[in-house]
């Protein structure tokens, strides 16, 4: 051993707290001092600051997050950022959705106290929550079966969803799709979970090799949690269809897998009803499964961390013991999510106007991304792309998956200033009329030199 060591020394006046380096600094010590009256060592060694952590390495940069750093400090004036996944306006910026800000009016003017909010979040969201995923008239609803907390955003819907199924009901393995946001395979190793996959990506098709990946699904061991996508696919943009959902359902309940279906990007695909489609099917279906919702990208919330958990069960008694495991996972993690965004979303759903309004604001940002989808593609043909670049209009959400190998996308960042995540996935709402062609010209530029 060597380095830098800590002792506490009892003493009449209480511990007197020692540190040295190691043996030739101990010899100086006055003699007598390593031994207690009872003969046993007198220097009691706690684990201190070089024997605790001098071996943990440092964590890889979040690929994500970690590119958002460079792009703000680089000074270019002409850089674009396309690797976060938030929505930007035609002028790049990160709105302020308007009922947003009329909620925050309201809210302000009500100068509500900042206290402790319940566990479970603020109580209007549970019902707004489900009837965003499920549709006013699901059986799910009526038959109170499900039960819904209020979360620090999709991650946090995901983080409790992984603690419930494997500190609650004993699941040890979880699978997620290759590729896919890498902070599900973060999320659920974390908890504690051996983790399985299965291909969502056939490169040389640009598409789900769907086949391949039922198969993989059907390998999977009984009880396995299957990570899915409810729409919106990241990174890939590549949803299933109605009729393939039709065909994993039917693999999920004859292999007996445990669906958690994560809807991060709801009302950013078809519409707020048409993207649940799925969620729907499952319920449909009366089986048990868990949903992360995110209003982060919907309501332009991120940075509020506000989302919701949903358990369904198999009955209203079910689920009220569930609603009692989850808050306990809560309380222990952060007792109680923060009340900002959750007072925010509860005002825009309890008003009818504002809930309209909100609709239309989430199609206004939809129709956006896919003009620019649009846009990309005819700017990629005028720049003379080598690549057919119209895959682009056939994914859906706010990401491209452009096949862009690493060295083509560091050449993006150190030539043009333009920033993608380095497995080639690009934010499409980051790009916009004035930039689309600066973008398609260096796109083309780096695949043909
Ligand atoms: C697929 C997926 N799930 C969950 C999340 C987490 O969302 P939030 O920012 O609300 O935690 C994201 C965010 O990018 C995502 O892409």
């Amino acid at each position: 051993m060597s380095g830098v060591r800590h002792y506490l020394l009892p003493g009449a006046w209480g511990y007197i707290y020692f540190s040295y380096f190691n043996s030739p600094a101990a010899r100086l010590l006055p003699k007598g001092l390593g031994k207690d009256p009872a003969g046993g060592p007198r220097l009691r060694h706690i684990l201190m600051a070089d024997s605790l952590f001098s071996l943990v390495k440092a964590a890889p940069e979040d690929p994500i997050l970690g590119v958002g750093q460079q792009f703000k400090a680089d000074t270019r004036p002409q850089k674009v950022n396309l690797s976060v996944g938030m929505y930007q306006t035609e002028e790049g910026k990160i709105p302020v959705l308007k009922v947003v800000r009329e909620a925050e009016t309201r809210l302000f003017n009500s100068e509500i106290p900042h206290a402790y909010g319940p566990i479970s979040g603020n109580p209007a969201l549970p019902a707004f929550i489900q009837e965003l995923l499920f549709g006013k008239d699901s059986e799910v609803i009526r038959s109170k079966r499900a039960c819904t907390v209020q979360s620090l955003g999709g991650t946090g819907a995901l983080k409790l969803a992984a603690d419930l199924l494997h500190v609650v009901v004993g699941k040890t393995k979880a699978a997620t799709s290759v590729p896919t946001w890498g902070n599900h395979n973060t999320i659920f190793s974390q908890a504690g979970y051996e983790l399985a996959h299965y291909q969502y990506y056939d490169k040389a098709q640009g598409a789900i090799p769907f086949e391949h990946m039922l198969d993989d699904l059907r390998a999977l061991d009984t009880g396995t949690v299957v990570i899915l996508h409810a729409c919106c696919h990241n990174p890939t943009g590549l949803d299933f269809s109605a009729e393939q959902w039709g065909e994993v359902l039917k693999v999920v309940i004859d292999r007996g897998l445990v669906p958690v279906l994560d809807i991060a990007y709801q009302g950013f695909n078809q519409g707020l009803d048409e993207d649940a489609a799925a969620i729907r099917l499952f319920a449909k279906a009366g089986i048990s499964f868990l949903v992360s919702s995110s209003f982060s990208k919907n309501f332009s919330l991120y940075g509020e961390r506000i989302g919701g958990l949903t358990v369904v069960t198999q009955s209203e008694e079910e689920a009220k013991r569930i609603l009692s495991q989850v808050k306990q996972m809560a309380r222990a993690n952060y007792s109680n999510p923060p009340n900002y965004g959750g007072n925010l979303v509860a005002i825009v759903a309890g008003d009818p106007a504002l809930r309209a309004e909100w609709k239309e604001e989430v199609t206004a940002m939809r129709k956006r991304i896919r003009e620019m989808r649009f846009a990309l593609v005819k700017a990629m043909e005028e720049a003379g792309t080598p690549r057919d670049f119209s895959f682009v209009t056939r994914q859906n959400g706010m990401f491209s998956f452009t096949g862009f190998t690493p060295d083509q996308i560091e050449r993006l960042k150190k030539e043009y200033a333009i920033y993608a995540v380095g497995n080639g996935r690009i934010c499409i709402a980051g790009i916009n009329n004035h930039n689309v062609e600066y973008v398609a010209k260096a796109f083309t530029a780096v695949q043909k030199n």
